[in-house]
């Protein structure tokens, strides 16, 4: 037997796409929010809502809006320590801060460590549900999985697969990947909010055998995901090209061992062909879109506007520790300048939307999270508009909702949220 729990504030979240549909968008002003056994039972305004909850307890957020946890479709849980590196882009700072770095991730305590701070880091952000990369230990996965099982988190997670082109210590091989990942899909898949991402770390440190590995464990366990990086810099892709140059490209090496699918996610995807597009659309695939990585490594400018028209599904994504921050407010105020850049300006509904329902949906997770629908698990954040002065003046002059909300996600950070529900438990609360 549980209490409901009733929440009074302004709610916001979307039925759909609101760059499709303008309807999409639900924002009450004065809403309740009531929530039962880790689920949401009723939304709306809350005059009308108070009655039917009579006696039931009340918590007054007002003043603040609740929204939807933010979904973050690829991080790497053990570069946490690592963020924010000096001077490199993407195949240096893979060999001068990152392989060092994972190498750590043997040590089962420094991974059970890191794996809290992570979890909590999440939270302080409003983060409730991650796509997450471990290293290339399977006990970086165990570490990661029993610290989510625990704080009731919903996480895709992965042990990470690579048999060359890296240290010694952070190779396993084609059969030892397989074998370890499919403890690992036993072990957690399924269990409770968890599900298994099959990891292979891009197709420079994986062999063919084992990138034909990782395909057959995901044939063998259709449910899991396969998470992985593609076409993220120009040295990156001239080098797969000489790896496989059988294959007509980046993307046909992964779809070539069965290795792209609706349950696909490829981090970045910036300097995809056309051909690349209506392949990754043909399958359903989805492109998680990084924008402080792309800007921190000088990595490229994400084609949004080219990539939707296409087809494919796009999510969004921080991409620690190539990302600079764990916040998904940044990284929405990133992805504007990025696309900015480009003379498209992606509008605020289009870009909460794209970190909440739209990260559910691109991970066929939106029966479950993703907006403050009845039924659906009740993961929420409670943002202040007010974290900072400068805040708290460009909210008081904003000419309306929409103007205040774009000025909160271009500007806020960790401070602006002040308490995260995961499961209907509050998770983190600013102190
Ligand atoms: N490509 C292969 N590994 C990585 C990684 O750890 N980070 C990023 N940004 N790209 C990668
Ligand atoms: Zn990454």
């Amino acid at each position: 037997m549980t209490l409901p729990v009733a929440y009074r504030a302004s709610l916001l979240d979307y039925t759909g796409d609101p760059s499709v549909d303008r309807g999409a968008v639900r924002h009450v002003d004065d809403g309740l929010l009531v929530v039962d056994g880790g689920k949401i039972v009723a939304r709306g305004a809350a005059p009308e809502l108070l009655p039917a909850f009579d006696g039931v307890p009340l918590v007054d957020y007002r003043g603040h809006l609740i929204v939807p946890g933010f979904i973050d479709a690829h991080i790497h849980y053990p570069q946490t320590a690592m963020i924010a590196a000096y001077g490199a882009q993407l195949l240096e700072w893979l060999e001068n801060y990152t392989f060092p770095t994972e190498q750590r991730f043997e040590d089962e305590q420094y991974a059970r460590a890191s794996a809290e701070f992570f979890m909590q880091e999440l939270f302080r952000n409003g983060t409730t549900s991650a796509v997450v990369l471990g290293t290339v230990h399977r006990q970086s996965a165990d570490a990661l999985a029993s610290v989510a099982t625990r704080a009731g988190a919903r996480l895709i997670l992965g042990k990470v697969l690579m048999d060359r082109h890296a240290p010694a210590a952070l190779c396993d091989t084609a059969e030892s990947a397989y074998d370890e990942s499919r403890e690992l899909i036993e072990r957690w898949h399924g269990r409770d909010r968890l599900s298994y991402a099959i990891t292979p770390r891009f197709a420079p440190t994986c062999s063919a055998e084992q990138l034909a590995a990782a395909a057959r464990l995901h044939a063998e366990h259709p449910t899991t995901y396969v998470h992985t990086h593609l076409s993220e810099n120009r040295n990156e892709i001239e080098w797969v090209h000489s790896l496989f140059p059988e294959r007509a490209n980046y993307t046909d090496v992964y779809d070539h061992f069965g290795l792209v699918g609706r349950r696909s996610v490829f981090a970045h995807g910036i300097h995809l062909s056309d051909g690349e597009l209506e392949l990754l659309a043909r399958r359903e695939a989805t492109i998680a879109f990084c924008p402080t990585s792309n800007l921190f490594l000088g990595s490229g400018l994400f084609p949004y506007e080219r990539v939707r028209a296409a087809g494919v599904s796009v999510a969004l994504a921080t991409d620690v520790g190539a990302g600079t921050s764990f916040s998904m407010l940044r990284t929405l105020s990133e992805a504007y300048k990025v696309l900015q850049l480009q003379g498209f300006s992606l509008s605020v509904h289009h870009g909460l939307y794209l970190a909440t329902l739209g990260g559910a949906a691109s991970l066929v997770l939106d029966s479950v999270i993703g907006n403050l629908e009845p039924g659906k698990e009740a993961d929420f954040v409670v943002l202040d508009w007010d974290s900072t002065p400068l805040l708290a003046l460009r909210s008081r002059e904003a000419r309306d909702f929409d103007d205040r909300l774009f000025a909160l996600t271009m500007m806020a950070d960790d401070r602006a949220v002040a308490h995260t529900y995961v499961a209907g438990r509050c998770a983190h609360s600013r102190k």
